[in-house]
């Protein structure tokens, strides 16, 4: 199994018009040769357009949701053929917002991930506790349980990434301890390699989530089995994702 390069990957959320496609000439002027990989994964309004800019350079696309469905009545969802074809590498699915707000099982995103890998996407599949969880010493059950229930077995290390997430520091500023991270991305890499082979379970990379920052960027990197970042509000402009870029290179 070939050696995945380690990822970069910003997830716009519900931010971005038309004016906001100038970051994206930005960081591909502050990355034109990048020692990781760049993905951006905008709203979907926005994927066409910045999948055109970014053509013939090493940063790639994504989508943030896809339905399981390849195609039918379900007014509003948009589904992973329709990414593909819009120029999307990549889709993430079950972000814990999606969980919260549409009620997305690990059922579902199981049948999301299956129906993106037909249509020749690589998956990012969100896990993350609440708080609450964390708080009652239930962190790595709760992770253990999302991951064997939202990631389905016909995959290999090439086409899925798994994003550590936990719920209460995405947006908040808050972020688990290195050790903490650790603890978390170790667990997994032992439960994917019991699962899909040491070689394999091996190439899976793992993401960390949740207010990385430029100043915070490079302590999480230097973290074991942390293959990369998923980043929301510093991926939105090139000042502030392009260091995150960099440290991810630097640590290499
Ligand atoms: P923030 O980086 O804004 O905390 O968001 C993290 C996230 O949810 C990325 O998917």
């Amino acid at each position: 199994m070939p050696h995945q390069p380690k990822l970069a990957a910003g997830n716009w959320k519900m931010n971005g018009l038309s004016a906001d496609l100038a970051e994206v000439s930005r960081l591909i002027g502050n990355h034109p040769a990048p020692g990781c990989e760049i993905l951006l994964c905008p709203p979907a309004t926005l994927l066409s357009r910045m999948s055109e800019r970014v053509a013939g350079t090493p940063i790639v696309t994504g989508g943030q949701d896809c339905h399981a469905a390849d195609s039918g009545a379900h007014t509003g969802d948009i589904s992973a053929r329709m990414l593909a074809d819009a120029g999307a590498g990549y889709v993430i699915l079950g972000h814990s917002e999606r969980r919260t707000d549409h009620g997305e099982t690990d059922d579902m995103v199981r049948a999301k991930a299956r129906a993106a890998l037909e249509a020749g996407l690589k998956v990012i599949i969100c896990l993350g506790e609440t708080l609450a969880e964390r708080e009652a010493g239930n962190t790595l059950d709760v992770i253990g349980g999302q991951l064997a229930g939202s990631v389905p077995g016909d995959l290999s290390g090439e086409t899925l990434v798994i994003a550590y997430e936990p719920v209460w520091a995405i947006g908040t500023g808050k972020v688990p301890t290195t050790a903490q991270i650790g603890e978390v991305h170790d667990f997994i890499r032992a439960r994917l390699e019991e699962r899909f082979g040491a070689e394999a379970g091996r190439s899976v990379r793992i993401l960390y989530g949740g207010s990385v920052k430029p100043d915070n960027a490079a302590g999480i990197f230097a973290v074991a089995n942390v293959d990369g970042a998923l980043v929301g509000g510093a991926s939105l402009k090139a000042a502030d994702f392009s260091p995150i870029i960099a440290a991810l290179e630097a640590s290499a």
